[in-house]
C-alpha cells in the first residue's frame, strides 16, 4: 500500500480532519459517514473534487475492504462504539478527543485497541501545533530543567454550544469539550508524568439558567432544561514525581476570554499562546517571544502521523491510551465536584 483510503466518519470536525488529510499526499479521502446525508453531499461539492462514497450506517462503512482508515468524529457517546468496530474490521482507527464519554468506555476501546494491534491515535490536535512540539522537544531535551508545576486555563465568557444538544444532554460539559485540550497538552509537555491524585470542582452555573450560550444567543426552546453537565470545572493533579497541574475551565464565566498554559521548570518557564520562555542569564531576566514560520496546520500535522504510524510503521506518539489517562485524570476532577473528596489513581 502506498497511499491510505481514508473514510470520515461525522461531518461537524470530521470537515477540518479531511482539510488535514488534504495536505497529506499519501492519503485521500474516499469515503464520508454521517448520518445525515446532505452534510456529507454538501461537504464533498464544496471540498471535494473527486467522487467519495458516502455513508450512513458506520457498521457498512467499516465492513469496506475499500477503506483503510477510520477517522470518528462524532459526538463523545459515539466514539467508542465506531472505534470498537473500525478495530473489528482490522481498520487503523483515528479518535477525535475527548477519547470516550467515560472512563469504562474509555478502557473497553484501549483494551480492545491493544490486543488487535492495529494503529490506534487520538486525535489531540493541540499536541500538533508548532509552539506545542517546540516547548515539547525542548523540555525532552532538559532545557527547562525539571519541571514541578504547570497551570492551564481555558475560558469562554459567553460559550456553551447551544447547538449541540450531545454535549449538553449526553457526552460531556466543558471540561470534557475544551478542558481536555489544555490538560493533555500541558501533561504532554510535562513529559506525561503518571497522575497519583486528583481534586476538584465542577457545576453548571448559566447553562441551566438558560445564559452562557454561545455569543449571547439565547439558549435553543427547551435546552436549558435538559443542561445536565458541567459548564465549568477546576482541578488539581499531583503526579508521581512530585509535579503539579492546576487546570480550570469555563464554557461561561463573568471574566474575559482567556487561554493560557504556563510551565515552571527549574530552568526555564514558558507560557503559551503566543509562546513566550522566560530564562534568567547572567543574572538578568531573559524573556524570548518564540514565533514560527508557516507550514503544515495542525490538523494535517496529524494526519501525516497517522499515515506514518500506518504506511512506515513509525511509532505513534499519540495512542488511544493516552487518550485513556487524561480521561481518567478528568474523570476524575468531575467525581471530586461531584463527591467532594480527593480521588486517587493508580495506573501503572
Ligand atoms: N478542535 C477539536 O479537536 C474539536 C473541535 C470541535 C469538536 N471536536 C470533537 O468532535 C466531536 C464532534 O463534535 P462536532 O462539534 O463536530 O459536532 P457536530 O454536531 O457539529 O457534528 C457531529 C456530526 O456527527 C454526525 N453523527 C452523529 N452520530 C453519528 C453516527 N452514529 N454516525 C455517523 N455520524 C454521526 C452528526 O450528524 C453530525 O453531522 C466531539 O467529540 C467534539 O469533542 C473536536
Amino acid at each position: 500500500m502506498d497511499q491510505v483510503r481514508v473514510a470520515i466518519v461525522g461531518m461537524g470536525i470530521g470537515k477540518s480532519m479531511a482539510a488535514g488529510f488534504a495536505g497529506v499526499p499519501r492519503a485521500k479521502v474516499t469515503a464520508l459517514c454521517d448520518v445525515v446525508e446532505e452534510r456529507m453531499e454538501a461537504f464533498a461539492a464544496t471540498e471535494l473534487s473527486w467522487p467519495v462514497k458516502y455513508y450512513t450506517d458506520y457498521v457498512e462503512l467499516c465492513k469496506d475492504p475499500e477503506i483503510d482508515a477510520i477517522f470518528v468524529g462524532t459526538p463523545n457517546q459515539m466514539h467508542v462504539p465506531i472505534a470498537l468496530e473500525a478495530i473489528r474490521n482490522r481498520k487503523p482507527v483515528l479518535v477525535i478527543k475527548p477519547l470516550a464519554d467515560s472512563l469504562p468506555a474509555a478502557q473497553e476501546l484501549v483494551t480492545a485497541a491493544e490486543a488487535s494491534g492495529v494503529v490506534n491515535m487520538i486525535a489531540m490536535v493541540a499536541r500538533h501545533a508548532p509552539s506545542t512540539r517546540y516547548v515539547q522537544q525542548m523540555i525532552a531535551d532538559g532545557d527547562f530543567g525539571e519541571i514541578y508545576h504547570a497551570r492551564a486555563r481555558t475560558l469562554r465568557r459567553t460559550g456553551i454550544p447551544g447547538w449541540n444538544t450531545g454535549f449538553i444532554s449526553m457526552g460531556g460539559g466543558v471540561f470534557r469539550d475544551i478542558g481536555v485540550h489544555a490538560l493533555d497538552a500541558a501533561w504532554w509537555m510535562m513529559g506525561m508524568p503518571k497522575p497519583v491524585s486528583v481534586i476538584g470542582t465542577a457545576g453548571a452555573k448559566f447553562g441551566p439558567r438558560g445564559q452562557g450560550y454561545w455569543d449571547l444567543r439565547p439558549a435553543l426552546p427547551g435546552l436549558a432544561a435538559q443542561f445536565a453537565v458541567d459548564d465549568y470545572a477546576s482541578g488539581f493533579i499531583r503526579f508521581d514525581n512530585g509535579a503539579g497541574l492546576q487546570i480550570e475551565t469555563f464554557w461561561a464565566g463573568h471574566q474575559p476570554d482567556e487561554r493560557v498554559i504556563e510551565l515552571f521548570g527549574t530552568e526555564a518557564g514558558m507560557r503559551l499562546d503566543p509562546l513566550m520562555i522566560y530564562r534568567t542569564l547572567n543574572g538578568a531576566p531573559v524573556d524570548t517571544t518564540v514565533t514560527f514560520p508557516k507550514g503544515p496546520t495542525p490538523w494535517e500535522h496529524m494526519a501525516n502521523h497517522f499515515v506514518e504510524c500506518i504506511l512506515d510503521d513509525v511509532p505513534c506518539e499519540s495512542p488511544l491510551r493516552h487518550g485513556m489517562i487524561v480521561q481518567e485524570m478528568l474523570e476524575a476532577v468531575l467525581d471530586s465536584g461531584a463527591t467532594g473528596q480527593e480521588i486517587r489513581l493508580n495506573y501503572d
